[in-house]
């Protein structure tokens, strides 16, 4: 039988529990499919690993994940204990180091969940986000540091390869939706960096001709989003606009808790990594109440990314079947616990 080798990285706050609720219906989606075996194995990095070691993740952890068949993270992020930057560095070098270059975050909506837009229309749409580069590349520093002179310099890097990959990779994702794609950049100010993308998707169109496309600048796009998300079907853009672009899309369907997420080497060159979109949520961290949603809906995206689309599938079903049966925690208006809406999931699986 063929077996997933999955790394697991838990991480802070509710990161665990939706790790957990997303590992338990996994299980019972390999039982009930009888055709593949899925075995973890659990790596406590951030702020655990931080209290005994001093630091949030071992030296060598990119060699250690290195040779899974993929990676599945909960959240990281402990604010109050240790600045962002610090606890969510290994997240982004495991981005950049394992090319996991597209970044695929669907958001729609579900019958039985409400929506805070006065339309109501279902939204079914999927950010692209270039992963690898842009502005999260690590190129800067500071000078004169602490004194009234004190200055910061943080460049992004934007590469005609990175550009053309990202987007003809939502142009393809495109193919096999609506065929529209939205580009969002902010080429009216930064005329560099975003010029080059305008340019790059000009190049690309005509191989794309049957794909319709659109082009916002930032501001537009969210404020677009908000009056006409079901308009939107493939929607591209750089690592920073796409971050922000993912958290608006998780409110306007409902919750951020409910959104999934992939971080693909679309050429399989690496273990691609899989995550739900939100944080470590330390206002509800603690209460078993975190929307498993995101986390188990990322675990379908995975195992549809090792083949097994029937089972991605099944899980999918069984989780709109149990949002419908108004089985909701209490970000989308219901009262259960984080425990409870997964064992419902399961049970609609079986
Ligand atoms: P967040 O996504 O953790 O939370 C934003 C809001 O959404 C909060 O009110 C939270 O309670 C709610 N929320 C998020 N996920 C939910 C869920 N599953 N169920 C119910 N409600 C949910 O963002 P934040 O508060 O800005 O950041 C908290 C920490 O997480 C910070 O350290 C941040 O840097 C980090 N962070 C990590 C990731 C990641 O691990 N990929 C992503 C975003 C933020
Ligand atoms: C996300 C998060 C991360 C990002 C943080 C934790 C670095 O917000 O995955 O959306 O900005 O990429
Ligand atoms: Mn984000």
């Amino acid at each position: 039988m063929k077996t997933h080798r999955i790394a697991l990285y838990p991480g802070d706050g509710i990161g665990p529990d939706v790790l957990d609720a997303a590992v338990t219906v996994l299980r019972a989606a390999s039982t009930k499919a009888g055709t593949f075996r899925v075995e973890y194995e659990r790596f406590d990095w951030g702020m655990i690993h931080f209290d005994a070691h001093g630091q949030v993740a071992p030296d060598d952890f990119l060699a250690t994940l290195r040779p899974f068949d993929a990676i599945f993270l909960g959240a990281v992020g402990w604010p109050a204990r240790l600045p962002d930057h610090i606890t969510l560095a290994p997240l982004i070098r495991l981005r950049q180091a394992f090319d996991l270059y597209a970044c695929t975050r669907p958001a729609r909506t579900f019958p039985g969940v409400p929506g805070p837009l006065r339309s109501g229309a279902p939204i079914d749409l999927v950010v692209v986000r270039e992963n690898s580069e842009g502005e999260y590349v690590d190129n800067g520093g500071v000078l004169a540091v602490d004194t009234p002179n004190e200055v910061a310099l943080q460049t992004a890097v934007h590469t005609r390869r990175g550009v053309e990959r990202i987007l003809r990779f939502a142009f393809d994702l495109a193919r096999t939706r609506r065929r529209r794609l939205a580009m969002i950049t902010k080429s009216n100010a930064q005329r560099y960096a975003y010029v080059l993308w305008d340019r790059v998707l000009a190049e690309l169109g005509p191989q794309f001709a049957d794909v319709s496309v659109e082009k916002l600048h930032i501001d537009a796009a969210t404020l677009e989003l908000v009056r006409r998300p079901e308009t939107f079907d493939v929607i591209v853009g750089s690592n920073l606009f796409g971050d922000i672009l993912s958290d608006l899309t998780g409110g306007i369907t409902g919750s951020l808790g409910l959104n999934p997420s992939a971080n693909l080497n679309p050429e399989r060159r690496f273990p691609s990594l899989f995550e739900p979109v939100h944080g470590s949520a330390p206002d509800i961290a603690g209460k078993g109440i975190a929307n498993p949603t995101g986390a188990i809906l990322s675990a379908a995206m995975m195992i549809e990314w090792l083949g097994e689309a029937d089972a991605a599938l099944a899980i999918r079903n069984a989780v709109e079947r149990t949002l419908a049966g108004r089985h909701l925690t209490p970000d989308i208006g219901g009262t259960l616990l984080t425990t409870e809406i997964t064992a419902a999931v399961v049970q609609q699986l079986e």
